[in-house]
């Protein structure tokens, strides 16, 4: 039974019959408050028409005596718990195959909708956040239980495959095509808008191409469906560096033949209406503007493509929510189609998490800057300054990836997603600091610990909690579960960065406190195994990261 369950139970033993589902046990601010506070007594007195003070007062009596109970100001609970019951605590959690962490999702389904980049272009730096966000939070959300179809929403579909079409044909040479690349294909939509900005007969040629496309003409359907299967393969190999993986890949194109239904209904349900020869549905009454869902010259857009896939993923999977990972940019386009979802009833809660802007060495990404790097460049980089750092440890190529990919990740996944971030290889590789590579240091140390102390089995040790070092790794290593729920709950993995931060920190002064190595056999066994947990979090906590720990650096 975890604290928040005692104290209820306390509140209904104190007061039979009331709903007491709200009471909340947390970490206390301050540890001259105890180790936890509950502040709920303040809620409930008014009902029941006592002092706040003597509600308290009551579930205080109530309080299962192993907890220290103290009253403090106008009637908050501080709890003080024992150095016994916190190593029950933690032999509880050390036997959890999943580290205590709660199956909040246990039969729910969620769909997560991130990375999705555009086809037929390489991925650059400005395709970081979405993919490492959106993985931490697929993971999270794993841990917790819930099944969660991971899809790729790729950008298949649109004015820009008859360019390339026009492009593939014209401007690259017979071993160009038959070596096709990404790169190749990236140069040749460069060259084909070059000549479609100069030539009014190459556009029209561009856009004869995209009607046939659209038309299901079999050569340019042939092509098409060439450029996003090599887009695809190259987007697997930044995935498979990333330790990213989909379930689907249902780009826009999945959800073009639906568009005309979509429109269909929204016209039925009286949600569309004319408007300068455009059809668009009128949110001003939200403060959100007009979104239209099919242009005058009898095209679909974003939103109607957006409103498609909501009515085919609901369909198909009957999620309870879609979670849609994008940059900031996109807000207004999010609450303009979630707005309109549920005008048209589609039974499921939608959630857009934006991310800030993410700069390079303190400059914008962009073309003009000449840093619009390639990702795969990047975490090459990555690689190859991590290995100068391991080398002379002995440390090899793999290590050297572990550490680079990690660093990449971790100097996004350490901010809060709204937040605009510089990626600077400096904090990035910092071993010191609140880095990848320190905490993967942090997670090596302990197996190297493990490794000196002759790998005894510690399973038939017990925890022991003495010293105030000691008590604060405790308590915060029982906070892992929590912290990863609230991760969740804000879709925000850097709540868990934050968490493994501060307990790598903490493990940092209890091992700097404590000798272990030396101590008489009973404290050493029972500090190892507190190391050992430690390693435990910190790895499984990474990994919901995306990142990996190698047991040696
Ligand atoms: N392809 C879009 C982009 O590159 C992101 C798509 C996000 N998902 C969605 N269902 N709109 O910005």
């Amino acid at each position: 039974m975890n604290l928040s369950q005692m104290v209820k139970g306390a509140f209904e033993k104190a007061f039979p019959g009331g709903d007491f589902s709200f009471v909340r046990v947390v970490p206390a601010t301050d540890p001259r408050f105890g180790d936890y506070q509950c502040n709920d007594a303040l809620k409930i007195a008014g009902k029941f028409g006592m002092k706040p003070r003597d509600a308290a007062q009551k579930v205080a009596e109530n309080i299962d005596a192993s907890l220290k109970v103290e009253i403090a100001g106008p009637g908050f609970l501080n709890l003080t718990v024992s150095g016994d019951w916190l190593a029950s605590r933690l032999a509880e959690m050390d036997d959890s195959a999943n580290l205590a962490v709660p199956q909040n999702g246990e039969g729910k389904r969620d769909v997560i909708d991130y990375s999705s980049p555009n086809a037929a272009k390489q991925m650059h730096i400005g395709h970081i956040r979405s993919t490492v966000i959106g993985n931490a939070i697929d993971r999270i959300f794993r841990a917790l239980g819930y099944e969660v179809i991971a899809d790729n929403h790729l950008g298949d579909w649109g004015t820009q495959f008859g360019i390339l079409i026009m492009g593939y044909r014209q401007c690259l040479s017979e071993d160009e095509r038959v070596n096709l690349s990404v790169a190749n294909l990236e140069k040749c939509y460069v060259l084909s808008a070059a000549r479609a900005k100069e030539s009014e007969d190459w556009k029209n040629a561009c856009r004869t191409e995209l009607v046939k496309l659209q038309r299901g003409d079999e050569e340019n359907l042939a092509l098409w469906r060439k450029f996003i299967d090599i887009s695809i393969s190259e987007f697997d190999r930044m995935y498979a560096k990333l330790g990213v993986r989909f379930d689907t890949y249902r780009g826009e194109s999945f959800y073009n033949s639906m568009m005309p239904g979509v429109v269909d209904r929204l016209l039925e349900m009286g949600l569309a209406k004319e408007s300068e020869g455009a059809l668009i549905v009128d949110l001003e009454d939200e403060k959100l503007g007009v979104a239209i869902v099919r242009k005058s010259d009898g095209g679909y857009n974003y939103t109607t493509s957006d409103l498609a896939c909501v009515g085919s993923r609901v369909a198909d999977y009957a999620p309870e929510r879609i979670i849609y990972v994008t940059d900031d940019r996109q807000q207004l386009h999010f609450r303009q189609f979630f707005s309109i979802s549920a005008k048209m009833g589609y039974d499921v809660k939608l959630v857009h998490v934006p991310f800030g802007l993410m700069s390079y060495q303190g400059k914008a990404i962009s073309t003009r800057e000449g840093n619009l790097i390639k990702l795969d460049d990047l975490l090459s980089e990555s690689v190859r300054r991590s290995y100068e750092i391991v080398k002379d440890r002995g440390g090899d190529e793999a290590l050297a990836q572990a550490i680079g990919f990690g660093a990449v990740k971790y100097a996004d996944l350490s901010h809060d997603p709204a937040t605009a971030i510089d990626f600077n290889w400096d904090k990035a590789l910092a071993l010191e600091g609140n880095s990848g590579p320190y905490l993967q240091y942090a997670c090596a140390r302990v197996s190297s610990l493990m490794a000196k102390a002759g790998e005894i089995d510690l399973s038939n040790v017990a925890f022991a909690v003495d010293t105030p070092t000691e008590k604060r790794l405790a308590l915060q290593l029982l906070e892992f579960p929590g912290a990863v729920v609230r991760a969740a709950e804000a879709y925000k993995p850097s709540i868990l960065a934050d968490y493994l931060f501060q307990t790598a920190q903490l493990y940092s002064s209890f091992y700097q406190n404590s000798p272990i190595l030396k101590s008489e056999e009973r404290l050493r066994n029972a500090r190892l195994k507190l190391c050992s947990l430690f390693g435990r979090v910190l790895s499984r906590g990474l990994e919901l990261l995306g990142i990996e720990s190698p047991k040696r650096i």
